[in-house]
């Protein structure tokens, strides 16, 4: 709800939690006076606003006829530079006279109706308020952007500029918002990491100055995710206040916050300026994207929620539940025939999975890395009759198929470079750096961009795809667009996402049913600008259970289930050679969309016996698995995820051990998110341990006495299922809560018994918990 009171000219949005306050301030600057918990009554906006009854000591004053107003200490809706304000501004740009001093002034405001900008993915949005800025010295006009979405108490946010002079007007920063507030209480927190560990969560004080995060790579990257919480230093993961920003683009972005010597709190965020320079010819338009700012008094778990719900009902295709794939890249890599790939699609019908995706290899003459991207058509030794006559083989199988593609890259060694030197994005002196042996394509060209839509729709509805995962595996190098004018080549790394965007809404137009998975060197472009046209990210190339928790804590904060793509892997992990049980790999991967790709023809009958009734337990609780809403919280070694129903009558929470305590205590776990009052039966998945994993102390477990890894033994080791001990607990909501649920208890070094809890290193559990009426129970744990 937008309220504007004509006599303060100030505007409240209000959404359920939170208001978010800005006025036409003295000298005509949109000016921000409050983010925060929501305020009833009537709202004293001058108390808002902070004022100073002289000059404040060497500040630079706007004017004479404002001689006690400092840009530099006010929150304002959008900053430039040149009238006094010295942090960080959201726009910077440069007249063809040489001017950069801009001054934007209130001229109007309009409610939209369902306001839509071409180009760039976008929430869905019903009313938008416009706020109109100008700058009458050079006739430039800003308009900002606002729309609420009332449950989730999100704002979103964006901005234009238009160029009225009659020359040319130049961008060299244009970020999608400005957010002030005025003190400086807070924490930063962030997502880092690199390939193999993305998104680890990051968290430190704010303190005096700039803190940058960005990515210059061409794509959003994994260096740092563009989603960013500020967090009051109380608040914890149910409690206290937090403000998330997230914004909806694939490219090169920066975030700054800022705490100035007034400890004023500036954030901004956009596209990155760096190796920005946008020249708007007369009456030309510039839309920035879509920034979403979240507020949630419900601590890191409530803001998680709100972005999540957001996100799928306003972004994210209607949720539709996805498919177990099963994809050969780890059991194979480029190292496969047809038959080969036949074999483990047999294998992965038998064990449940529904879809079957060959990865990198199948195509051109591809049997390593250095060549034939471009070359979108079978590879004859691999695929002698063609990629669709393999697909075929694989419906007639009952299982979906899927084909992996990088389209946005070219090998020198292929028909395509032969063809099009000049598609390749790179500047004309020197070689040309390499990543992975390759080069990006220069989608900013119309040229590119119709080639790939055209080769592509061949190849999807040549090979009849129901699933399509789409790579995209180095960061640019060379800068430099062949054909566009010199004045033109800092639209670059934008004009390239602006193509990938147009490609990719061609491709979904066409092919509605196709499921669209993306993937960047494991998870390195992860954001909602890709999600908005392919619902599932691969979220890292580590597929190692314990690293993986990590890397799933962080990407969970700001993406919902849904979006996360976890397969399970081989044991000792490629990525780490960390050996963890199969049962783990599974509880991991499940918190979200399941597949595997593990070698399935040298399974042990132990892992194949123990994947069948993942596949099967997947199946029945993928609803909540995908779509339920996410708690998650860590304690020392323990993380602990849950997944309540909208109904909140069925939860599944996962319990996972990093490494094991020695003498543990007795453990209470309290969860979140259920009834308080109605009762619940907690049982725990049915797993199996692997005899193997005991040695010698397997005597102390079973009936008879065996030597460890003689032959009996390795023979009973592939049979028989150890199985872990179960749970059978009533409890109501409010006592799952507080004082939580008292686990079994655990393994204390002093002798076995099958009512402990035997949790070596890396082991886990899941526990189901659904509502039962009075004397009902349920069981629902293997
Ligand atoms: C990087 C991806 O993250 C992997 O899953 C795999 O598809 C390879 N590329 C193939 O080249």
């Amino acid at each position: 709800m937008v309220h504007y009171d004509e006599i303060t000219k100030t505007f409240h949005l209000k959404t359920k939690d939170a208001s978010y306050v800005f006025c036409v301030g003295k000298a005509g600057h949109l000016q921000h006076l409050y983010f925060g918990a929501r305020i009833e009554g009537t709202l004293n906006a001058d108390q808002l606003a902070p004022s100073w009854p002289m000059a404040p000591g060497n500040q630079t004053m706007y004017s004479e006829d404002h001689s006690t107003l400092s840009l530099n200490l006010i929150g304002l809706e959008m900053a430039t530079y040149g009238k006094g304000d010295y942090r960080e501004p959201t726009i910077h740009m440069e007249s063809d006279e040489g001017y950069r001093t801009f001054d934007f002034i209130y001229q109007s405001h309009d409610i939209l109706h369902k306001y839509h900008f071409e180009g760039m993915p976008q929430s869905h949005k019903q009313e938008t308020l416009q706020v109109t800025l100008f700058d009458a010295h050079h006739e430039v006009t800003c308009k900002l952007n606002y729309s609420l979405d009332h449950t989730t108490n999100t704002i979103i946010r964006n901005l234009e500029v238009i160029n009225g002079q009659a020359t040319n007007l130049t961008l060299d920063k244009c970020l999608s918002m400005n957010l002030d507030f005025p003190d400086a209480d807070f924490d930063v927190v962030t997502y880092h990491g690199a390939w193999l560990r993305e998104r680890h969560e990051h968290s430190h004080r704010l303190g005096p100055g700039v803190y940058k995060i960005d990515s210059k790579k061409g794509s959003s990257s994994n260096d740092h995710n563009p989603f960013i919480a500020l967090k009051r230093h109380d608040a914890g993961e149910t409690l206290g206040e937090v403000y998330g920003v997230t914004l909806v683009y694939s490219g090169n972005f920066e975030a700054n916050i800022e705490c100035s010597p007034h400890r004023l709190t500036r954030l901004n965020m956009g596209i990155n300026s760096f190796d920005f320079k946008w020249r708007l010819a007369p009456k030309e338009r510039f839309v920035t994207p879509e920034v979403w700012l979240t507020y949630s008094n419900q601590g890191l778990n409530g803001l998680s929620q709100h972005v999540h719900r957001f996100a799928s009902t306003h972004l994210l295709e209607p949720q539709k539940e996805r498919p177990i794939m099963f994809n050969n890249w780890e059991a194979t890599y480029f190292d496969f025939k047809e038959a080969t790939l036949l074999k483990l699609a047999r294998q992965a019908k038998r064990l449940g999975m529904e879809g079957f995706c060959v990865d990198d290899g199948w195509f051109g003459r591809r049997d390593d890395d250095r060549s034939s991207l471009g070359d979108w058509w079978s590879h004859p030794k691999k695929h002698p009759k063609g990629i669709a006559h393999f697909a075929k083989k694989i419906k007639k199988m009952g299982l979906l198929f899927g084909l992996w593609v990088e389209p946005e890259m070219i090998s020198e060694d292929s028909d395509l470079y032969k063809a099009h030197p000049d598609w390749v994005m790179h500047y004309p002196k020197g070689s040309i750096a390499l990543g992975r042996h390759q080069w990006v394509l220069d989608l900013s060209k119309d040229e590119v961009v119709d080639y790939l839509y055209n080769t592509l729709s061949h190849l999807f509805k040549e090979a009849d795809v129901d699933y399509v995962k789409w790579d995209m595996n180095r960061h640019f190098s060379d800068l430099f667009s062949r054909g566009a004018k010199p004045i033109d080549q800092g639209k670059l790394a934008h004009r390239y996402v602006l193509g990938l965007y147009q490609l990719l809404h061609r491709l979904k137009e066409t092919f509605k049913d196709v499921l669209f998975e993306s993937c960047s060197s494991g998870g390195n472009r992860f954001d909602y600008g890709m999600h908005a046209f392919m619902p599932q990210a691969w979220t890292s190339d580590n597929t190692d259970a314990f690293e993986r928790l990590k890397i799933q804590q962080g990407t969970l904060r700001a993406y919902p289930l849904s979006t996360l793509s976890n397969h399970v892997s081989a044991s000792p992990s490629h990525q780490v050679i960390r050996q963890t049980p199969i049962d783990t790999r599974f509880n991991v991967a499940c918190f979200g969309v399941l597949g595997y790709e593990l070698d399935l023809r040298r399974l042990s009958p132990f892992d194949r016996k123990q994947i069948k009734r993942q596949t099967a337990f997947y199946k029945r609780h993928r609803t909540l698995l995908q779509f339920g809403t996410l708690y998650q919280s860590k304690r020392d070694h323990d993380w602990l995820f849950w997944i309540v129903n909208d109904a909140q009558t069925e939860a599944l929470w996962g319990l996972f051990k990093g490494l094991n305590t020695p003498n543990p205590p007795i453990e209470y776990v309290s969860i979140d998110g259920l009834k308080p009052s109605a009762n619940y039966h907690v049982t725990a998945r049915e797993q199996a341990e692997n005899l193997r994993r005991f040695g010698d102390l397997v005597k102390h477990a079973l009936p008879i006495p065996l030597k460890a890894h003689g032959t009996l033994f390795n023979q009973l080791a592939n049979h028989v299922l150890f199985k872990t001990e179960t749970e059978d607990i009533i409890l109501s909501g409010s006592q799952i809560k507080h004082p939580g649920i008292r686990l079994k208890t655990p393994f204390m070094g002093s002798g076995y018994h099958e009512a402990l809890r035997v949790m070596p290193d890396f082991a886990s559990r899941l526990y189901n918990i659904r509502e039962v009426n009075d004397g009902q129970s349920s069981n629902d744990s293997t």
